[in-house]
Parts: C-alpha cells; structure tokens; sequence
C-alpha cells in the first residue's frame, strides 16, 4: 500500500484536465499515493440532484486529503432546467459543491500564496524612477476566513417579520431603512465570531514566524465595519502583544490595500481577512503574479487535519471542448505542492517547484495566457503549450 491516499476531485471542465497532469507530475515527482476518485460536480447535480453527494463526504471524511479542480456552478433558474425530469418535482435547490464542502468540514482557514515566479511575462511591472521600469518581487501569504463573514449565507430577502422587528429595534436601521418597504429589503449579514478570528490570526502570525516575514497585515475596515473589522483588528493586536512581539502588526483598509497593492507590493509578508475581503485581495496579489493560472490555494481544518487544494480558478466551460486542453496546469500543480506541504512531503514539493521555476525562467514552454495570446482552439499551433506540453516540461525538469 502506498504511503499516502488522496481523494481526487476532479469535478467539471478543465478541473478533470489539470487534475490528471498534476497526478502525472506527482508521480513522477516520487510521490507515494494511492487516489481515490470522488463525485462532485455538475454531472451528479444533473442526475442525482446533488452535486456533493454523501459518498464523497465520507470518502473526505475517512482519507482527509482531497485535491481538487473546478466545478460549474450556474444560477438557480438555469440550474433547475438541467435537473433530470423526474427530480424537477422534489424542491431540490442548487447551491455551490465547493461552498458546501468547507461549511461541511469546517475548512476555516484558506490559505493563498501569490509568489513572484522570476521570468514569468505575466508578472508585474512598473514604472520606476527616470523612467526605469521595475519589477517587483511579490511574496505574499494571504489568510482568509474562509467560513463565516458575508459568505456565511445568513440571508434574507423579504426577511421574516421576527428578524425585520429585531433589525427594526438598532436605530441605524430604523432611521435608514425604517422607511422601505420589507418586501423591498434584502439583507445578508457578516457574522465573525471570536473562536474562528482568533484561529485565522494565529494561522497568519505562525506562518510569519516560521517563514521569517517580518510583518502580518490585517486587511479589514475596521473604520467603518466596526463591530466585525474591528474585533479581528483587536484581537490581532492582542495576540501580537501576547505571542509575536518580533512581527510587527499592519493594518489597511480593504479599499486602500487594493490601490497601494500595485505600488508598493514587494512591502506586504502575510495578510489576513475575513471571507469577502480575503477573496478580493487574494485575486488582488493574484494578478500581479500571472493570474489564473498561477493561484493557487489550500483550506483545512487545524482541528481535524482534514485539507482540500484546489486553485482558484473555475472550469472554464469555453475552453473544456477543445480538442487539446490549453490551460495552464501551474496552479493546480503549486495547489498539489501546498498539498505535500500538508502531509509532511516538503521535499517533493520543493523539488516540484524548483521544476516549475526552471520551466517560467527558460521560457521556451509557455502556455497561451503566459505566451499572451487570447484563449482560442488554435494556439498550439501557433505556438503556445497544450496543458500536457507544459505538465511534461516540467516533468522533464524533475
Ligand atoms: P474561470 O476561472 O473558470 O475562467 C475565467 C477565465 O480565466 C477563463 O475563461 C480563462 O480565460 C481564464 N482561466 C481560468 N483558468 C485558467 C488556467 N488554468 N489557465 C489559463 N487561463 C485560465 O471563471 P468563470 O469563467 O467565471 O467561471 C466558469 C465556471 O467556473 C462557472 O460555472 C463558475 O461558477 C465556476 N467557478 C468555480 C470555481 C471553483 O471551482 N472553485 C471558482 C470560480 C468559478
Ligand atoms: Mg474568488
């Protein structure tokens, strides 16, 4: 039996392409694994209704591990229209398998690197003094609350009269609100609590120190959102003063961070945010470091060890049909590799990006969005790398 076992999650489009090359470089990597394949996906929304059944929960639940590709998700009307006819009549809803699976296991901690890959075309630049243009080098590590906050799904359109009454009782709302109509008041709430703050903070300020970043910045609005904002903000603050004196705390606004990212991005070590904001500023460092196909990311449970990796891109329906795949394999390659960090594999997954810098620095193998060509079916004949092409060279590297 193998040293380790993996449920793969392939789920919808170019998630089942990337999936396989990144198993394909983990073998050859010398990545000790047995995989298990679970069902998630449109396919089984379709014909069972559900697109995370029970089985794949317990799969997760027994083996721990899941790495993971893309789903399609599609709104409730449209989603509703590709059920199989004789489900149309059972009141089944749609909702994210993805969501569903951190809510199910509780995967509060998100964890998304964006690192600079020297010689990637697709890397930041800017305009330096006299004229000189200068390319930063980005090494961020973005923790975001990944369970509670504004995706926490605690939401109301037309809210029942008890929840109107208590909202009716704080005299912002009142004042503000009082006057619409409660058919016309829609309402999604932010809910933090101080179990689940504190753990994505320690989560930022144990990273820091163990991988030597010199500050944590808390990425929030505690100006304005003071009752949420501002508790991560303290408690941030209470925990450096208590547990990590050598790392000093910044605090920027989620607004103002989105600005300053592009000017000042090498100065920023590890940041920390709630659900929403922690998203928008990973894509934020995300699109200084090659986009889409480059971000990559982890989310587990300190509690359990029960991981899924997964980049953050989607299954990119346009591109799922081509007769050879052209997506860029890399981000679910370097969400494989937070996958080895996981489990102990630090080895393999240094070897793994050593092989993927190699590819970026020489240049030659580069897949269409690094090639900066426009997604089309005919770039490999232009040149650019298939998803396969770019998995080999880097298997060549290893
Ligand atoms: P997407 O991430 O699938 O694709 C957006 C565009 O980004 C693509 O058209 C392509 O130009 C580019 N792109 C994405 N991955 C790339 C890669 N590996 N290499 C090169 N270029 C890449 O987002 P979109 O189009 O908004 O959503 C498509 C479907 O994916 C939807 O059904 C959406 O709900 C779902 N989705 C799922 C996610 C997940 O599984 N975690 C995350 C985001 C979207
Ligand atoms: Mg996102």
């Amino acid at each position: 039996m193998a040293k380790h076992k993996i449920v793969c999650l392939p789920g919808d489009g170019i998630g089942k392409v990337v999936l396989k090359e990144a198993i394909h470089i983990l073998d050859a990597a010398g990545f000790e694994a047995d995989y298990v394949e679970g069902d998630i996906g449109w396919e089984f929304w379709c014909t069972e209704g559900n697109p995370l059944p029970q089985r794949t929960l317990d799969l997760i639940e027994e083996h721990k591990i899941g790495l993971f590709g893309a789903i399609t998700s599609k709104p409730k009307d449209e989603a509703f229209e590709e059920l199989a006819p004789e489900l149309q009549k059972k009141g089944l809803v749609y909702s994210s398998p993805i969501v569903g699976l951190r809510q199910h296991f509780g995967l509060d901690i998100c964890f998304r690197p964006c690192r600079t890959y020297t010689g990637n075309p697709l890397n930041f630049i800017r305009r330096g003094t006299n004229d000189t243009i200068e390319e930063p080098e980005v090494d961020v590590a973005i923790f975001r609350q990944n369970t509670e906050g504004l995706y926490g799904g605690v939401e109301w359109s037309n809210p029942p009269s008890q929840v109107y009454d208590a909202l009716m009782t704080h005299p912002k709302f009142s004042q503000n609100f009082g006057d619409a109509p409660v058919e016309e008041v829609s309402v999604s709430t932010r809910i933090f609590t101080k179990k689940y703050t504190e753990r994505i903070i320690r989560a930022a300020f144990e990273h820091a120190k163990k991988y030597n970043y010199k500050s944590v910045t808390v990425c929030e609005k505690p100006n304005v959102i003071r009752e949420t904002s501002g508790m991560m903000y303290k408690m941030a603050q209470q925990i450096q003063t208590a547990d990590f004196h050598g790392i000093e705390l910044w605090n920027t606004n989620i607004d103002a961070q989105m600005m300053w990212l592009t000017k000042n991005p090498e100065n920023y070590g590890v940041i920390v945010a709630g659900n929403m904001f922690g998203d928008i500023v990973s894509d934020g460092f995300a699109g200084l470091i090659g986009g889409l196909g480059f971000a990559c990311s982890a989310q587990y449970n300190p509690e359990t060890g029960i991981g899924v990796f997964e980049p953050t891109h989607g299954s990119a329906p346009k591109y799922a049909d081509y007769p050879v795949s052209i997506v860029n394999p890399i981000a679910m390659v370097e969400s494989a590799c937070m996958m080895l960090d996981f489990v102990d594999e630090q080895n393999i997954a240094g070897n793994i990006r050593k092989a993927i810098a190699e590819v970026v620095v020489e240049g030659k193998v580069q897949t269409y969005d690094m090639a900066k060509m426009s997604g089309r079916a005919d770039v490999v004949e232009k040149g650019a790398a298939s998803t396969a092409q770019m998995a080999d060279a880097i298997i060549d590297k290893l």
